[in-house]
């Protein structure tokens, strides 16, 4: 067991003694911290000197690391090692970005052709939408794709629609319909012209509920204007089971494949990520791909000590195991990254909320983290309160802007998210509270008073990842930075973080539920 282990006793033994010391002696100590606690990758800089740990601290945690043999399992991911156990299968997502063309394989056959030739069609069908050779049934060329999906077929291409909606490279609109309320798909339904309307029906399983019943009425909506040919005409597929969607009338020259050994969350690189392609355009997408793939080549070559997915899971485990802090927020500076939460909460706690081991044991530590966030200067007014001064200690990682911008406003934003991150880790004494306030005209006795409510502990540990901006290639590196962070954490607490059983029990209740509604048994009664 994970925690019998001497290279958990001593993390133990060593929070015994760090847990006392507050950040800003080790920073008044040792000037040049931050630069010691600073790694940068082609899109990132990380500063994560605002950690609650000194060198002692980062040697354990990386002893902790190569016990669990982390370099092994490293590449067991790129290899295409069957890593997803209890579905005894690879977790290959990074094939989907592998520039290096090597072949990959997976029961004898190299799906480095597959990948290649999946993504000559979806490059063509963007150029065809984009030249407008594709049309639609009347002849009108396509201006609104619509996606219909949800969770892993959902989240990562609005997500990055809205991320990098600056970089469109054509007219095209584009909506999301997602959960199963009809209130949101007649809200999208009716702003559009069937006409010119491009449904991409996205789902891996193509069994998923609500992508189904969302898939029914909007077919009917689509024949009461353009008959059956209308249906067959501008509708799309993404799935790895084609043959649903082919029983669910979609033609099969309409379907784009997905393969069992990408996991949902993991799928944005794939033709699940056709949204975006047609947005940003194949260019640019590849560019998406780079930024990942570049990020894919740091952690799987430079040494655990610099290795920036690493050094972020062993932090949070630092925080989740040590400190028993199970939360964790994710805060950008970045109004396009506004829907990168949802994002990562699927990506982080559908991988990582597990309690067994890959061989199916029963842990007894804590595992993924309880993920919020939101874009900060949002948050800041909303929920900081607790960070500064609540009693549960919250990690946070902010995401800034790398650089000073021509627009005032701009540097208001970065020095917001700074000014943040500053008070976190200095707070502000009763002395420093005290005498503002006696500088303020108040009383002895008032300013006694008051200090004690405007008293901050500080010590809250926070990263600082500091990106250009919001481009194909950093988002590409910044979600990959996050997959390989989740990856390095379910190596170490030895869990299975690429399937998701945990979510299939509400899905088998749900058929009786609905009888039960139909026949009034379980409405809650008016009062
Ligand atoms: O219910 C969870 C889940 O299986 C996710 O893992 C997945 O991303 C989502 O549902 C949607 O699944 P599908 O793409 O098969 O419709």
């Amino acid at each position: 067991m994970l925690t019998e282990l001497s290279e958990w006793q001593e993390l133990l033994a060593h929070h015994q003694q760090v847990a006392a010391y507050h950040m800003q002696d080790w920073f008044l100590q040792s000037p040049n911290r931050a630069m010691r606690f600073t790694i940068k990758t082609d899109a990132i800089l990380l500063d994560y000197s605002r950690n609650r740990i000194n060198d002692d601290t980062l040697r354990l945690l990386f002893q902790l690391a190569r016990k669990r043999d982390l370099p092994k399992h490293i590449h067991a991911l790129f290899t295409g090692h069957p890593i997803n156990v209890s579905e005894k299968r690879p977790a290959l997502h990074t094939a989907l970005r592998d520039k290096s063309k090597r072949a990959i394989w997976i029961n004898n056959e190299n799906i480095t052709p597959l990948i290649a030739e999946a993504k000559k069609r979806l490059q063509d069908f963007v150029n065809q939408i984009h030249n407008q050779t594709w049309r639609g049934l009347t002849g009108k060329p396509i201006t609104d794709i619509i996606n219909v999906g949800i969770g892993g077929s959902y989240l990562g291409p609005m997500m990055a629609a809205y991320a990098l909606q600056d970089k469109a490279c054509t007219g095209l609109k584009f909506h999301f319909i997602s959960g199963v309320d009809a209130i949101h798909t007649h809200d999208v339904l009716k702003g559009l012209n069937p006409e010119t309307a491009l449904f991409i029906i996205s789902s891996k399983s193509f069994s998923t509920l609500e992508t189904l019943t969302n898939l029914k009425r909007i077919v009917t909506w689509m024949e009461q204007s353009l008959g059956q040919a209308g249906f067959k005409e501008h509708f799309i597929a993404v799935t790895a089971s084609p043959q649903k969607a082919i029983k669910q009338g979609i033609l099969a020259e309409h379907i784009f494949p997905l393969w069992d050994w990408v996991g949902g969350r993991y799928s944005i690189w794939s033709a699940i990520g056709l949204p975006l392609m047609l947005m940003i355009g194949n260019d640019a997408f590849d560019d998406f791909l780079e930024g990942a793939y570049q990020m894919d080549q740091h952690f799987s070559k430079a040494p655990l000590e610099e290795n920036m997915p690493v050094l972020l899971a062993l932090l949070g485990i630092w925080y989740i195991n040590f400190f028993h802090s199970p939360v964790y927020a994710v805060i950008p500076y970045f109004h396009r990254l506004r829907h990168l939460v949802p994002y990562l909460q699927q990506a982080d706690m559908e991988s990582n909320g597990k309690m067994v081991s890959t061989n199916g044991w029963a842990i007894n530590y804590a595992t993924g983290p309880v993920l919020f966030g939101e874009e900060g200067n949002h948050a800041q007014h909303a929920y900081h309160q607790l960070l500064h001064q609540g009693k549960h200690l919250v990690p946070v990682d902010f995401i800034l802007p790398s650089q000073r911008s021509r627009d005032d406003q701009q540097n208001i934003l970065l020095a917001s998210g700074l000014s943040q991150a500053e008070a976190l880790l200095y707070g502000k004494s009763f002395e420093q509270a005290y005498e503002t306030l006696r500088l303020s005209d108040y009383s002895e006795e008032e300013a006694n008073e008051l200090a004690r409510h405007q008293m901050m502990p500080g010590n809250k540990p926070s990263n600082l990842l500091y990106i250009d901006e919001v481009s194909p290639f950093t988002l590409g590196s910044l979600l990959a930075l996050y997959e390989h962070k989740i990856y390095t954490q379910g190596v170490i607490w030895n869990i299975n973080s690429f399937d998701q059983w945990g979510v299939e029990l509400g899905k088998q209740l749900l058929p009786s539920i609905l009888e039960n509604i139909y026949n009034n048994a379980t409405v809650p009664a008016k009062t």
